[in-house]
């Protein structure tokens, strides 16, 4: 006998209610989950029904397109085009900032589907998202937002099923689909002060290539933790969230190949990056960037930016963040 659990549409209508807000949040929300089950579907099918492979094309990256990126980013751009509530999008699969709808109320940030090295073999990914709020007093400029400006962040870790959301100043929660594909059961997510559970995480076959204060930093305390990596920052954020440690992807610096350095970072500041972050900073920890510059802080300058990201439990962001700002430690 399945038990009767809250269901998201719930929580939110009472989470709208009680600050007082509006019902348009609540339509984006409705278009993003209707979104994130159809890919559901898709991946779920997709070995059988062929998508899990190349579409045959390469981004502006120069990666080479997967089939389900692009089923991916057509399902989320149709949702979020008829919610009516988005002026524009800003998709990880798309080069171009997309307008939507000039009387919309939100700007949004995805990636529907990340974690490409992943999809060949139907293990999780993730959906990304950070939200932003048009300016309602004065003229809007659209200009891109920094993550402290996200009234929401999110990410669906696909095919596994779960959901998790950071609302501003109100907490970050996490879902899981039930057997109705419904996502039920919000529960709280608070980042755990005993190091007794923390994990680092960072991709090992590049440790050699990072900063000489970071790979100092690594030697001296990967012996204190478990170490996991699945290669997917949803997948990955999601056990730091819910263990405690850091994830990080450093600046690529020392490279034997110096074609392959990676000065900025790999990942994405406004869907990737920020996205962590905000979820992170509503569970009680933080992130930073090379620098040592809270990841929320960083004004974007362009719509795809990269940014290095180290994202966790506060303790060892900030002790990781003290040897990143030290002088002369290169
Ligand atoms: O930016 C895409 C992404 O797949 C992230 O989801 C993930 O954290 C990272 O890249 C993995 O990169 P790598 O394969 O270099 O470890």
């Amino acid at each position: 006998m399945s038990r009767f659990e809250q269901t998201f549409a719930n929580f939110l209508l009472h989470h709208q209610e009680k600050h007082n807000r509006t019902y348009h949040f609540l339509i984006l929300m409705d278009a993003l989950v209707s979104a994130a089950k159809r890919i559901q579907h898709y991946y779920l099918t997709g070995a059988l029904k062929g998508n899990l492979g190349q579409a045959g094309s390469v981004n502006v990256q120069g990666e080479k397109v997967m089939r389900m990126d692009r089923i991916a980013h057509e399902i989320t751009i149709h949702y979020l085009k008829s919610s009516g509530r988005i002026i524009h999008a800003v998709s990880e699969e798309a080069e171009e900032i997309i307008p939507l709808n000039p009387d919309g109320r939100y700007f949004i940030y995805f990636d529907p589907l990340d974690g490409s090295s992943n999809i060949p073999h139907g293990l999780p990914v993730g959906f990304l998202f950070g939200i932003a709020k048009r300016n309602l007093e004065g003229p809007e400029d659209g200009h891109l937002r920094a993550g402290k400006d996200y009234i929401a962040a999110g990410m669906f870790v696909i095919p596994t099923g779960t959901f998790t959301l950071g609302l501003r100043n109100a907490g970050t929660w996490r879902f899981h689909i039930d057997e109705t594909m419904t996502y039920v059961k919000p529960r709280k997510m608070v980042l755990p002060q005993d190091p007794g559970t923390w994990e680092l995480s960072f991709n090992a076959a590049n440790r050699h290539t990072y900063s000489e204060r970071v790979q100092r930093w690594i030697a001296e305390h990967e012996d204190k933790y478990a170490f996991r990596y699945l290669g997917a920052l949803a997948g990955d954020f999601h056990r730091v969230l819910t263990n405690g440690g850091m994830f990080m992807y450093p600046v690529i610096a020392n490279h034997t190949d110096p074609t392959k350095n990676r000065p900025e970072g790999k990942l994405r500041l406004m869907y990737e990056a920020a996205v962590v972050a905000f979820m992170c900073r509503e569970a009680g920890g933080m992130a930073v960037d090379e620098k040592g510059t809270p990841i929320l802080d960083i004004q974007p300058y362009k719509h795809h930016q990269r940014t290095a990201v180290y994202v966790g439990s506060k303790e060892l962001v900030e002790d990781i963040a003290r040897r990143l700002q030290e002088e002369n430690g290169v």
